[in-house]
């Protein structure tokens, strides 16, 4: 069993994809990194905190024969994301100590899962361990000061208050404060849609 200071993802795993809002599309930024590859089989990709697996599964029609790996703390979220897709790698392993060779991916990505994380600064720097100069991370997430009337804030206002502590700024300065060394080109985009909240 796996506890989450805030959820216990091995008990919702069954009933997370249920939510109707969970994307299933593929990664935005992924298409145009690819453009700048000479071919997607060369490339390597992983989803840190990749839950049941959506946004790699989406991913692939994007990149056939591209290594795909999702790493999750959560056995019962990787259970789910195994039953989608065989081909993909889904590893167990916490997001700050990735069990992964320096260099060893092209793109990473993490969609509303870095709230999750204590140590912002020290997943920052496993990610850029694992990532090769020029090569992309794309990190999605919530910003807790802009989000107080999402549902899942009014059932657990525990939970608010302690994204609220984590992300102590604005959410572009948070990042610049945790960034350290590795981030050499920063693009920023902000959503407030409904629909890209987790
Ligand atoms: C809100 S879910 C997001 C899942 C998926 N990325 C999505 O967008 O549907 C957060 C995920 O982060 C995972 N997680 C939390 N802390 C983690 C950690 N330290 N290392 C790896 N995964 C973690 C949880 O198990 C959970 O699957």
């Amino acid at each position: 069993m796996n506890r989450s200071p805030r959820v216990n993802y091995d008990e919702i795993a069954p009933l997370y994809d249920s939510q109707p809002y969970r994307s299933r599309a593929v990664d935005a930024e992924l298409p145009a990194f690819l453009a700048e590859h000479a071919s997607s089989e060369a490339v390597s990709l992983l989803d840190i905190g990749c839950g049941t697996g959506n946004q790699l599964v989406a991913n692939q029609s994007a990149a056939p024969g591209a290594r795909l790996v999702g790493l999750d703390r959560s056995l019962g979220m990787l259970r789910q994301a195994a039953s989608k897709a065989r081909a993909i790698a889904w590893v167990q392993g916490d997001a700050a100590a990735l069990p992964f060779q320096t260099g060893s991916f092209d793109f990473v990505s993490s969609q509303y899962a870095f709230h999750h994380f204590p140590d912002k600064a020290g997943i920052l720097r496993a990610v850029f361990r694992v990532l090769g100069p020029g090569d992309r991370f794309v990190l999605r997430n919530l910003c807790p000061r802009e989000s107080a009337d999402w549902l899942y804030y009014r059932y657990f206002p525990e939970a608010h208050i302690a994204d609220l502590h984590d992300f102590s700024g604005r959410p572009r300065r948070s990042l610049r404060s945790w960034k350290g060394p590795g981030l050499r080109r920063c693009r920023w985009h902000t959503s407030m849609s409904a629909s890209s909240r987790t």
